[in-house]
């Protein structure tokens, strides 16, 4: 076999809840994942050693050494196997980005979470999705969620996942791509100083700084919202505890999520750690008209207009 590609999704939060940072450094969540259509592909195909080639969007902001998630998906995905028929031998990982870097999309994580499918089915792996996922978690929080797809309850870190049961509605979104980017464990810090500050406290127009619950809820509004399959509801429901965050590293997010709301947005939010900002049109149509007039409103860098949920890191050639 020469080659293995995968493509696999980028990921927004429709609810992220943060708890207060647990002994580990990490914070407990619990997020509602939902994949969206706006893919990276990846290829892994056999080498003398492992190695990693970046092209597209943002490529030269991944790193090309150990560093790079998806080789440290190999990695664990080779120490993870163990059946005496498989030998994995070395691969050169090529990624093709069209999910913008550190932009609060996971797209490191979706990376890694298709080096995870690629190789599996390059060495003849024989793993299946849980044990994927049992790897995937040990890479980052959001890969084993990126593996999945479609809209999931994330807990823990975000790597315990509970598939949601929802019909078979196709949402339209639109992401306004920032001039910049946000560091995720920078956007967590700063939501424990703003807590740390005055937990409660305004933060900016109608962003409270949320407080630190001990345990976060998910947000029972959401879910039946997406069970009814109403965008309205939806879009009513969406909820980050990291925006406040955001914000306050990256103030200009302000004017794109009020753009996006004066043109009609049935919701917005930043994504994850942001600095991406995310907006619900209520169909195609009014989904292509926000995309325009954004891209016309100098609030960000570049508009795209994406459907969801769309399923996890699946292998596009050769076909299966
Ligand atoms: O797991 P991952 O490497 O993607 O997380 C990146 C960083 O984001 C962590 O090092 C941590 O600072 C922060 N994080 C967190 N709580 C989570 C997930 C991520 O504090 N549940």
């Amino acid at each position: 076999m020469t080659g293995v590609t995968v493509r696999v999704p980028a990921k927004l939060n429709l609810q992220l809840a943060v708890g207060p940072p647990r002994a580990d450094g990490y914070h407990g969540l619990v997020t509602v994942f939902h994949a969206v259509s706006l893919f990276d592909e990846i290829t892994a195909a056999p080498a003398g050693r492992d190695g990693v080639t970046v092209t597209g969007e943002g490529a030269d902001r991944v790193p090309a050494d150990g560093d790079n998630l998806a080789l440290r998906a190999v990695a664990a995905l080779r120490a993870a196997v163990t059946a005496p028929a498989v030998r994995p031998a070395g691969v050169h990982i090529t990624i093709a980005k069209r999910i913008p870097v550190a932009a609060g999309l996971a797209g490191g994580s979706a990376d890694a979470a298709a080096a995870l499918v690629a190789c599996n089915e390059l060495w003849d792996g024989g793993l299946g999705q849980p044990q994927l996922v049992e790897v995937a978690a040990r890479v980052g929080s959001d890969v084993a969620f990126a593996l999945l797809g479609g809209t999931a309850v994330g807990r823990g870190r975000g790597e315990r996942l509970t598939p949601a049961l929802a019909p078979a509605t196709r949402y339209h979104w639109v992401l306004a791509f920032a001039d910049g980017h946000l560091s995720t464990p920078e956007v967590y810090a700063a939501l424990d100083r703003l807590r740390a500050a005055g937990a409660g406290g305004p933060a900016g127009a109608g962003n409270p700084v949320p407080a630190a619950r001990g345990k976060p809820d998910l947000n029972a509004a959401l879910m039946s919202a997406l069970r009814s399959g109403d965008a309205r509801q939806v879009g009513r429901a969406l909820s980050n505890d990291l925006q406040p965050a955001a914000l306050s590293l990256f103030p200009a997010l302000r004017k794109t999520l009020a753009a996006g709301l004066e043109l009609g947005a049935l919701g917005a939010l930043v994504a994850g750690s942001g600095p991406t900002c995310v907006f619900l049109a209520a169909n195609a149509d009014r989904a292509l008209e926000m995309a325009v007039s954004l891209s016309g409103a100098g609030v960000c860098r570049s508009v795209a207009r994406v459907t969801g949920p769309v399923p996890g890191a699946a292998v596009v050639s050769p076909a299966r």
